[in-house]
């Protein structure tokens, strides 16, 4: 049974669900360093940096585990960017895109001195050369683009297509890269694509690297010749079930040739890479139902703690934790959410699991436990770091206080509309 748990000791596991309580999150320290040694590793012919897309995981310890291997940060809010700078990383190595990012936001990455602040449309790029003026400082920035490249994945993390929101349309990038050019205080540093996540074939990689690397031709001939690197962007898929994940081999092969060719550095922002396999939800059984032909598994997490079953209708490998062969059986496993899509499995084929033992859920460390919520008054769960046969809470359970904060039953201060 223990081998099922990928990686993680089911005896150390459950210890701390004994000792922390459920639903909790737990990652492997080990298992993360060794996601990332294998990207590096496959990367070592050309200059590069990974930048870990902190919107996977932004537990502190994880980033700190991440920094020390020598990791960039790739960010996307202000949260963030206090998150990156808690766990160590140094400013210079920390890449911040989004499409709606606010002055005050502009304003602190500036002052921090953020090294590729990526410009995302040709209005942005003015609000940003405000920021400068306002902050008296340079920027550094780097242009992401829209590379127009399909990528077969869930709709909702597609990213590089010419209708998504995300990028500056290809056709602007030489102007908006020109704009950029004859504005003292800013300083083009890169170009930067991200296609989207989960993306499970490196095809579509190349292809808009190579089209990043014709962009840098047009700048060139244009007189603009400040580029350091290309930013390839995250997305690159794991396996939860039965995916074929493309290799880090793989993935440099498609990159790094066009990178090379143009004689820049290369930067990439995996998130679910490095960390989505090095961490489990911890859950309970609380009871079993037979209700309307259907087993249920009535669970103590639910879609408040991971939401990918039902927001993306994700598979995500349930294994439980005590030893033993047992009779399999399918079930609905579901959380104690007032919603029918609260479940973690539909249909799944599992062992006959009892009330109170425990399961971990696989695959759980990207997008789990950041895009946990407070609905239905539900503290969020713990986060723990697993170091070697040591572990550590990285961060406390919530407690029903802290879900009350900023609130009152009395009110102090009324404003006249
Ligand atoms: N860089 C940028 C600009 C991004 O927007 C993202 C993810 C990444 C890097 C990292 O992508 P990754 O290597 O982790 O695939 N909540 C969804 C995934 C949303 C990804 C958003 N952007 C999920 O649970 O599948």
């Amino acid at each position: 049974m223990g081998a099922g748990v990928l990686g993680f000791d089911p005896a150390l596991l459950r210890a701390i669900g004994e000792r922390v309580g459920t639903p909790a999150y737990v990652y492997s320290a080990n298992l993360i360093r060794a996601q990332y040694h294998a990207l590096d590793d496959a990367l070592k012919d050309i200059r590069h940096r990974i930048c870990y897309s902190v919107k996977a995981n932004g537990n502190i310890g994880v980033l700190r585990v991440l920094k020390q291997l020598g990791a960039g940060a790739d960010i996307v809010s202000v949260g963030e960017l206090r998150r990156a700078l808690l766990g160590g990383f140094d400013p210079d190595a920390v890449v911040f895109s989004g499409v709606g990012k606010t002055p005050v936001e502009l304003d602190e990455a500036i002052r921090a001195g953020v090294g590729f602040l990526n410009i995302e449309s040709a209005a942005e790029l003015e609000a940003v050369i405000a920021a400068a003026k306002r902050v008296g400082k340079p920027a550094r920035v780097g242009i992401r683009v829209n590379p127009d490249v399909a990528t077969e994945t869930h709709p909702y993390t597609k990213t590089g297509e010419k209708t998504a929101k995300f990028g500056v349309p290809y056709d602007e990038v030489v102007a908006v890269a020109k704009r950029i050019s004859a504005e003292p205080l800013l300083k083009l540093r890169g170009l930067a694509m991200h296609i989207g996540s989960q993306i499970t074939e490196v095809e579509p990689y190349h292809r808009g690297t190579v089209k990043l690397v014709e962009l840098v031709a047009g700048l060139k001939a244009s007189g603009i010749d400040s580029l350091e690197a290309l930013d390839v962007g995250g997305g690159l898929g794991v396996r939860y079930h039965n995916e074929k994940a493309p290799t880090p081999k793989q993935f440099a092969a498609a990159v790094i040739p066009p990178v090379k060719a143009a004689g820049l550095g290369l930067l990439c922002e995996p998130g679910r890479y490095l960390v989505a396999n090095a961490g489990v939800l911890l859950t309970k059984v609380l009871y079993r139902k037979h209700s309307g032909g259907k087993e249920y598994v009535i669970v103590d997490a639910g879609m408040t703690d991971f939401v990918r079953p039902s927001h993306y209708n994700a598979h995500h490998e349930i294994v439980p934790l005590r030893d033993g062969k047992r009779e399999e059986q399918l079930v609905n496993v579901v959380g104690p959410i007032c919603e029918s899509g609260d479940f973690l499995a539909l249909d799944r084929r599992l062992p006959m699991v009892e009330p109170g033992e425990l399961l971990a859920v696989l695959g759980t460390g990207a997008y789990g436990f950041v895009m946990s919520s407070t609905y239905n008054q539900r503290p969020r769960p713990p986060e723990v770091l697993v170091e070697g046969d040591r572990y550590y809470v990285a961060r406390q359970r919530e407690s029903l206080e802290d879900l009350l904060r900023g609130e009152t039953a009395e009110p102090t201060t009324w404003y006249q509309a």
